[in-house]
């Protein structure tokens, strides 16, 4: 850090100016649940996402199963996977819904029609929306689309959804509230293509509504 606004350090030092392949800074993975045109369901990774209030946005890629059953079928879930589940994950990385696979996937990518299976994951029962959840998923959300607007290349979609319901296994909850603890839960975070556990808690805030006491914040 400058030691005063007036001097800024030079522009070149100490980072390079770099490129990378993507920019996957670190998000957490989900799996997004939609349904297909013959009924089944579908399911897909993904982790370009945010959240305020009960909105969600998602960026979604065009050419995906997913986007063009949200176009047709405005019900999904999504499934929160735990540190634990990468690499049932990692196993829907080059499958994908659609059939035949878009030529620009061809290389890597497979169709296969059940995502649930191949992924060894297990579909449970919405209460609302017709997709299932991912059992395995410690957090879930039932939503509905409200919105999809085409990217500015149109490679991708962002797709704002309305979360209507939340499950939650009782063990990341704060015993006896309605509250995620997260000491309890371990997202599975998504960074550069590489996953990780969320790591050690570092902080709080003083509105968490499940910290024991206020945080050792010296504001000085
Ligand atoms: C960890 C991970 C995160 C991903 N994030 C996204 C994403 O945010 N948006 C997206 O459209 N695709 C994302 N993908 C790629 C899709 O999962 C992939 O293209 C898949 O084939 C889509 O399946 P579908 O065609 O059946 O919808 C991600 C993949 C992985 C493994």
């Amino acid at each position: 850090m400058a030691d005063s606004p007036e001097q800024p350090v030079p522009a070149s030092e100490p980072h390079v100016v770099v490129t990378p392949s993507v920019l996957y800074v670190g998000t957490p993975a989900y799996l997004v649940a939609t349904t297909n045109p013959d009924g089944t369901p579908n399911l897909a990774p993904a982790s370009s996402y945010w959240a305020l209030g009960q909105m969600l946005v998602l960026g979604l890629e065009a050419e995906g199963q997913t986007i063009a059953n949200l176009l047709d079928r405005d019900e999904l879930t999504l499934g929160f996977p735990s540190g634990d589940l990468w690499r049932a994950v990692a196993r829907l990385a080059y499958v994908t819904g659609r059939d035949p696979v878009p030529p620009a996937k061809a290389a890597r990518y497979r169709h296969t029609p059940d995502k649930f299976a191949e992924a060894g994951l297990t579909p449970q029962l919405s209460d609302l929306v017709a997709p299932p959840r991912v059992l395995e998923c410690a957090l879930q959300f039932e939503a509905r689309v409200r919105r999809i607007t085409p990217g500015l290349d149109r490679s991708y979609a962002m797709v704002e959804a309305e979360v209507l319901r939340v499950h939650a296994d009782p063990a990341i909850l704060k015993p006896g509230t309605d509250h995620i603890d997260p000491t309890r839960w371990d997202p599975l975070v998504y960074s550069f293509r590489h996953f990780f556990s969320r790591g050690t808690e570092l902080g709080w805030l003083p509105s968490s509504p499940t910290a024991e006491e206020d945080p050792p914040i010296d504001a000085g």
